[in-house]
This record gives C-alpha cells, sequence and structure tokens, in this order.
C-alpha cells in the first residue's frame, strides 16, 4: 500500500506528471524547494515526510550540458541520486529511479534489461553513476529506463511538435532510434510498478519504435500541418555530446514480472496531440 509519495524533480515533465498521477497522496519537491545535491536537505526532507515511496525524477537532463559540466552532472545525476536513495533506505521506504535509455552505446538495440551498458557521453556515465548508487543504497528499489520522454509542459523537440504546425520547415534526424515515450503512460507504469514487491531493472517504454524524422512526421501529418521536415543526420548538428543511434529498448523483464506492454508510440502520440 502506497499512502504518501515523495516526487523530486515535480518541476520537470516527468516528475510533475507523477506528482499529478499520487494527486493528495504525493509530497512534490521541485529544484528550489530540494536540491537532491544538498545530502542533509534530502535527509531532512524526506524524513520529514515519511514517504513509503519515492519517485525520484530529479536529474540533469540537458545532454550537452552534462557534456560541458561532468563535474554539475555527476553531482546532481549520481550523487544526488545516492542522497534520494539512502535517505529513502534510511525510513525504509521503497525507491524509484528513473533512467534512461542512454546508458547504452547505440550500437546494437533493441536493448533487454540484462543487455551490457557502455554509455558513450557523460549524461549516460552520470545516469548509469545513479544507477548503481540506488542499488548499492536500497535493495528496495526499482531502476525504471525510460527512453524519448515527452508530454505536456515538456521542453524537449517532440513535446513541442503542436508549436511546430505554423512553421514553414523543421529539421529531424534520421539517423537515430528509439521509443517516444508519453509521460503520463509512464508514469501510470511506475504507480503499478511501485504498488508490487518486485524489486529490480525495467525498460518501459511505448511499444514500438521510430526515428526521430518518423515521430516528427507521425505527429504533424496528424495534425494536418503542411511544414516540410528536412531530414538531417544526428551528426551533422555538432552537438557537443554524442549521440547513441540505437537505443531501442525491449522490457523482457518488466512482462516476465506480469506487467503488460505499454501502449503503442503512436496511439500514445495521438493522445497527446488530441489533448493538446
Ligand atoms: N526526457 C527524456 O527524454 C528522458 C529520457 C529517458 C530518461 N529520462 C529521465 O527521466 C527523468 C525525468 O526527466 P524529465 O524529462 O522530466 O526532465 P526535466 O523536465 O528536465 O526534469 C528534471 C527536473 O530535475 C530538476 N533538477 C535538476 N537538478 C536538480 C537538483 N540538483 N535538485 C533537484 N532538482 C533538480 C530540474 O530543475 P531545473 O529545470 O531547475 O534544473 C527539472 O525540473 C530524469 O531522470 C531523466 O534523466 C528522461
Amino acid at each position: 500500500m502506497v499512502d504518501r509519495v515523495v516526487v523530486t524533480g515535480a518541476g520537470g515533465l516527468l516528475g510533475s506528471t507523477v506528482a499529478k498521477l499520487y494527486g493528495d497522496r504525493a509530497v512534490a519537491f521541485d529544484h528550489a524547494s530540494l536540491d537532491i545535491t544538498d545530502a542533509d536537505a534530502v535527509h531532512a526532507a524526506i524524513e520529514g515526510a515519511r514517504p513509503d515511496l519515492i519517485v525520484h525524477c530529479a536529474a540533469m537532463t540537458d545532454v550537452d550540458a552534462c557534456e560541458d559540466d561532468p563535474d554539475r552532472a555527476f553531482r546532481v545525476n549520481g550523487e544526488g541520486s545516492h542522497n534520494v536513495a539512502s535517505a529513502a533506505s534510511h525510513i525504509g521506504a521503497k525507491v524509484v529511479t528513473v533512467s534512461t535509455d542512454y546508458v547504452f552505446d547505440g550500437t546494437s538495440g533493441p536493448y533487454s534489461e540484462e543487455a551490457e551498458t557502455d554509455p558513450i557521453q557523460v549524461y549516460g556515465e552520470s545516469k548509469l553513476a545513479g544507477e548503481h548508487a540506488v542499488r548499492e543504497a536500497t535493495e528496495r528499489h526499482f531502476v525504471v529506463r525510460s527512453a524519448w520522454i515527452y508530454g505536456h509542459g515538456g521542453k524537449n523537440f517532440l513535446s513541442k511538435i503542436p508549436q511546430l504546425v505554423s512553421q514553414e520547415e523543421i529539421s529531424a534526424v534520421i539517423d537515430q532510434f528509439g521509443s517516444p515515450t508519453f509521460a503520463p503512460d509512464l508514469a501510470a507504469a511506475i504507480e503499478s510498478l511501485a504498488r508490487t514487491d518486485h524489486f529490480g531493472t525495467y525498460h518501459v517504454v511505448n511499444t514500438g519504435f521510430c526515428s526521430f524524422f518518423e515521430f516528427m512526421t507521425y505527429g504533424l501529418r496528424f495534425l494536418n500541418a503542411t511544414t516540410r521536415i528536412k531530414e538531417v543526420e544526428v551528426g551533422s548538428l555538432g552537438r557537443p555530446a554524442p549521440r547513441p543511434l540505437d537505443t531501442r529498448l525491449s522490457g523482457s523483464a518488466w512482462e516476465r514480472a506480469g506487467f503488460p506492454p505499454l501502449r503503442s508510440w503512436q496511439e500514445a502520440a495521438e493522445s497527446f496531440l488530441r489533448e493538446r
């Protein structure tokens, strides 16, 4: 039974979605109200709230900013996750930590939960450090790896489809493949997982996969936009951090534990675009 839930990073896309889902049961901390790199503050906040569950969504998520400032990336994504999980352990709470497809190098997707990790940029390395820190701090953990999360209020490219309809032309990457995942679908999956004691590592994404180009094309055509979509290769964008090209995730552990696959990315995208 989960009566009270602490949500970290509750000002972000997934954290705000999770906090909304739990409603009155959520004690939601955004960045301003709780900096996860401050160990004393994290322990005080979590001991004060005494939750049964912590859904840890706070992270430094700007992949290129992580490349430019590795110290900060490891402080937030690595040590910050350790602070949250050790506070959870101290009061016996379960913890869900949200991780990423970027822990893989992208050369041999689809990846199962057991596949070897080998991140190729600082963001993925720091998120992997966070996974390890959580596993070491408490047995009562769920590491939930997701990918390409979008939704209402998101700052990323995928979340912005509705705002792109008025543009004449946009560019979209053709050579990066993954599973776009609608934040409310992921939040609901986290909620059902966290009701159980099936601790461990899970891949949770909407079913199927596509390139960014295919996703943008699907979304803009669904909205009847006439926007031209220029095909670009990710390497041509000159970004500081390298991107893994094929991070399709398969949720074999998720299905073995008896959880149903999430709906397809196309159905989820249509829900998002209808609700906009
Ligand atoms: N978005 C994706 O495509 C994606 C894919 C796979 C996994 N994930 C993972 O999913 C989780 C949620 O991501 P999201 O998409 O919701 O990202 P988001 O919108 O950027 O949310 C992350 C939140 O964490 C906050 N934060 C940053 N540093 C913090 C600190 N030191 N203390 C407390 N809060 C801090 C941010 O606040 P500020 O904005 O003030 O910095 C932001 O509100 C993250 O763990 C991310 O790594 C995301």
